[in-house]
């Protein structure tokens, strides 16, 4: 085996020097350099060289002779929508990878789908963060009781991966990657080596045994997974749980699927039994409207899904010299620009006025669509007017103040005609006569805002 020698790995991209520095120069990332016993890369590289092409040649087939990996071998989880952000459940052999942020109810989740898979099929639970007790805890409050779920306690990659690889299991969930390691590696769990090395070792054993593999994965407060970025390109499946970790919605979406499409979403909502999937989400958050000034309710799609959600703007004046914007479920870089459109394109004079946005039910926004109802919500909150609460908004704003057209509007056109509203403020394009069109933001402020 090649010597080792200490070398300063970055966290974030794996990029190795042979000196500590503040900033890795590969990423530009601060502190993430840490110290590891890596191996000699010369050592390797003078193997390399000596010994030419030391491969076989590969056993290639034509690809009519291949059989498809078969459609029936996906586990249902019990939860339709995410059934259907997976592609149609998990696919046995497939090692997915749940990312989020700690408290949001990554465990909650598998454990309930542990408990509905376990019905008929031997499924492993590991943990390397809970004790047996505590998970049983758990357990028990989430109903699953079944002979063939099967708990262990263990940190360590190998042991885990040896188990898999033994086949005796359909579907082995491993909570959560952070905490694992391998002996043979001296950095500590959590680094670059550890998890990469790790999410390896379990891929190739579930690989080898065709069992379904779910990891647990951390992701720090910026969003991002813990650890490297590697693990996210090995793994067949990443899903992203998101939400307001106090109540509120939580999705879970892929982020990368290889056997299913990354346009569905699982809206999810915890309660004293765990995580239930939330059917109709429009219903859920206009239950509690107040037609209020400085309220819009706006058609957005969610994956496929659409959904009607209310956007709350409110505007105040300045206390001291610089205004204050704050978004909360939107984009503040997006928040900014609209309201520099508002500024110059409408009579609308907000600089000296805070301006603050909040998307009710802890929903996160990342449809353009948003745009003409986040301007028509501060609009209707500085001049202290209503919206026609039986009108709902929807329109991308363009920098010359136009609106323009977006996504499947007959979805959410369909939506709000479902959930009883009247009218749709929309691009000029859509031919409906729902909809009330609007070329620009200016006569849409002209129109709609007059009314007291
Ligand atoms: P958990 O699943 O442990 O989160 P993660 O694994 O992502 O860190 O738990 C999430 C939260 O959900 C926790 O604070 C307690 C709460 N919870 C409920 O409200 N109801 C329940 O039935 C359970 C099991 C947890
Ligand atoms: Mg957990």
């Amino acid at each position: 085996m090649a010597k080792s020698k200490t070398r300063y790995q970055c966290q974030k991209c794996g990029a190795v020097y042979v000196k500590w520095s503040g900033r890795c120069e590969n990423c530009h990332e601060w502190n993430s350099l840490l110290e590891q016993n890596l191996p000699d890369e010369a050592a390797v590289k003078g193997a390399l060289a000596r010994g030419a092409i030391s491969g076989k040649k590969l056993d290639a087939v034509s690809i009519n002779t291949i059989e498809p990996s078969d459609a029936g071998s996906r586990l249902g989880t019990s939860f339709s929508d995410l059934d259907a952000v997976l592609g149609g459940g998990l696919l046995l052999g497939s090692v997915n990878l749940l990312a989020g942020q700690p408290g949001i109810g990554k465990s909650t989740l598998l454990m309930q789908i542990c408990a509905s898979i376990s019905v008929d099929r031997k499924v492993l639970y590991v943990s390397g963060e809970e004790s047996a007790g505590q998970v049983k805890l758990r357990a028990v409050r989430l109903g699953a009781s079944s002979e063939k779920l099967h708990f262990a306690s263990s940190t360590s990659g190998n042991d885990i991966a040896k188990t898999i690889e033994s086949a005796e299991y359909d579907l082995v969930v491993v909570d959560s990657i952070q905490t694992l390691s391998l002996a043979e590696i001296s950095s500590a769990p959590g680094t670059v080596s550890q998890v990469s090395n790790c999410g390896n070792l379990i891929i190739r054993a579930a690989k080898a045994s065709n069992t379904a593999v779910v990891i647990v994965g951390h992701v720090t407060k910026d969003g991002a997974l813990a650890g490297p970025k590697i693990l996210e390109h090995l793994v067949d499946v990443v899903l992203n749980f998101e939400g307001d970790r106090y109540g509120g919605f939580k999705t879970v979406r892929a982020v990368k699927n290889r056997f299913g499409s990354t346009n569905e979403v699982a809206i999810f909502e915890m309660g004293h039994a765990g995580l239930s999937e939330v059917k109709n989400p429009s219903e859920a958050l206009l239950s509690e409207r107040q037609n209020t000034d400085g309220s819009v309710i706006m058609a957005t799609i969610e994956g496929t899904r659409p959904i009607l959600v209310e956007i709350q703007a409110l505007v105040n004046p300045t206390n001291f010299g610089y205004p204050k914007r704050t978004a909360s479920g939107f984009d503040l870089n997006r928040l900014n620009l609209l309201i520099a459109v508002l500024e110059k394109r409408t009579k609308l004079k907000l600089q000296d006025k805070d301006v603050f946005i909040n998307v009710v039910g802890g929903m996160r926004l990342n449809d353009s669509a948003a745009d003409l109802a986040v301007c028509m919500a501060i609009a209707s909150a500085a001049a202290a007017r209503k919206l026609d609460e039986n009108i709902v908004v929807f329109g991308e704003v363009g920098l010359g103040g136009e609106i323009r057209s977006t996504s499947a509007p007959e979805r959410r056109i369909a939506e709000a005609k479902k959930l009883g509203f009247k009218h749709a403020i929309a691009p000029a394009t859509i031919k409906d006569k729902f909809v009330l069109p609007v070329k620009d933001l200016r006569s849409a402020l002209v129109k709609y805002m007059n009314n007291k």
